[in-house]
């Protein structure tokens, strides 16, 4: 008997493969922008091997967390490289998640019947920022300390819970190494949970199957193919098709990477800004507070909206709802076609809206507000809300082309 075989009869290691692999049919139409949801598997895998290695040197204690970072990069035998791959990392991490997510709005991923994937899909993405969020008080530097300040004030704006929701989160009146310390727990934490969540989106994603850039259901098609008369006619195996397509993927986004790490690691106080080379201080308010490029278009949101009675609480309903919004996403768009392809005038024009204003509310995130800058940001939040609100609307009226009855190239 094999070891296969042996396997096979205590284990469904075949079956799994088969089902998941060699005999799983994906349609035979996908683009690059069908490389992101490997590519974010892969940097997943990076983040967690760099953070396990980092957490052998690191110390989550106020008193010694900024020298331990210190230590790992000079001392620590290629504790440097460990350090920038995970920084630039977190970085890469939400590049590949917003191309991933813009695919999806772009060809329509997130409609019926995807929207539980899609829905998993926002709730990973929530998560990664709780996680990076987490993993950035850690250095224990003057951003760390006072983004984290921030941000946890943001919580405390909550009428009536507020103050104690704060002191709960923090562990303290003011950010401090109880802080630090459970931070550090749950940004341990947080990537496990990360992975079990993927591999539920990889379930969804197998039992709906995949979408494509024509934005039609293999399934419904004809059947047969050379490999099997039952399976979708325009669909391939995933194994060794795919899984060698997105190799591809793989090589041109550690070719960036490593280009990134070796010559750009801090992406000019981007992917590691200035002042976090300092000491957190309590003491002394950095002269500028801007949280890392990812969040800048929620920071910018939160900006926008003026406060009320003194209170940022308006502000903060505002990046909360401007996160929300994509949980909404699957019954907003009421447009027969699924894809940009066979899309009119009218979504197009909106979704570039939308990537022009998510842009420029990133750019305006970092700068300090001015009342020309604040006036713009609140014109492109405005927009950004009514890419979502509107689509019920706009995507009725919109004037589509009629869609293929098979996937095209
Ligand atoms: C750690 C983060 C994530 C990982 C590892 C991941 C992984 C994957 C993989 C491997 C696929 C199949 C390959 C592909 O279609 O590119 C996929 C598909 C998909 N993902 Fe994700 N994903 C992540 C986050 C997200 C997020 C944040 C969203 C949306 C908010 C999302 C929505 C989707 C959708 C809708 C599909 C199906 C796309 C289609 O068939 O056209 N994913 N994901």
């Amino acid at each position: 008997m094999s070891l296969l075989s042996w396997i096979d009869e205590r284990y469904p290691l075949t079956k799994v493969w088969n089902e998941h692999l060699a005999q799983y049919y994906a349609p035979k139409n996908f683009n690059f922008w069908y490389f992101f949801g490997s590519l974010a598997m892969l940097v997943l895998v990076n983040q967690i091997l760099t953070g396990v290695w980092l957490a052998m040197s690191y110390k989550p204690d106020a008193g010694l967390a900024f020298g331990s970072i210190e230590y790992i990069m000079r001392d620590v035998n290629w504790g440097w490289l460990l350090r920038y791959m995970h920084s630039t990392g977190a970085s890469a991490f939400f590049i590949v998640i917003y191309l991933h997510m813009f695919r999806g709005l772009i060809y329509g991923s997130y409609r019926q019947p995807r929207e539980l994937l899609w829905i998993i899909g926002v709730i990973i993405y929530v998560l990664m920022m709780a996680t990076a969020f987490m993993g950035y008080l850690l250095p224990w530097g003057q951003m760390s300390f006072w983004g984290a300040q921030v941000i946890v004030n943001l919580f405390s704006a909550v009428p009536y819970i507020g103050p104690d929701l704060g002191v709960w989160i923090r562990g303290d009146y003011v950010i401090s190494d109880a802080t630090l310390n459970r931070f550090f727990a749950l940004h341990f934490l947080l990537p496990f949970l990360l992975a079990a969540v993927v591999f539920i989106h990889i379930v969804a994603l197998h039992k709906v199957g995949s979408n494509n850039p024509d934005g039609i259901e293999i399934k419904k098609g004809p059947k047969g193919n050379r490999w099997s008369d039952t399976a979708p006619a325009d669909g391939i195996p995933f194994h060794p098709y795919y899984s060698v397509k997105d190799i591809v993927g793989v090589v041109g986004f550690l070719i960036l990477f490593a280009l990134v790490i070796f010559f750009a690691p801090e992406m000019g106080g981007f992917f590691l800004e200035h002042p976090n080379f300092e000491p957190a201080n309590p003491m002394k308010t950095p002269e500028h507070i801007a949280p890392v490029w990812y969040f800048t278009p929620f920071y910018a949101i939160l900006r926008a909206v003026p406060s009320v009675a003194g209170s940022a609480f308006p502000g903060v309903v505002a990046m909360g709802a401007s996160i929300a919004m994509f949980f909404l996403l699957p019954w907003l768009d009421r447009s027969p076609v699924k894809s940009i392809r066979y899309k009119g005038i009218i979504f197009k024009v909106w979704i570039g809206i939308f990537v022009v204003c998510f842009v420029v509310l990133g750019y305006l995130g970092v700068q300090p507000s001015t009342p020309g800058k604040t006036l713009l940001a609140q014109i492109c939040t405005v927009l950004y809300f009514a890419f979502f609100l509107l689509m019920p609307i706009y995507s009725k009226m919109d004037k589509t082309k009629p869609v293929p009855e098979r996937v095209t190239k």
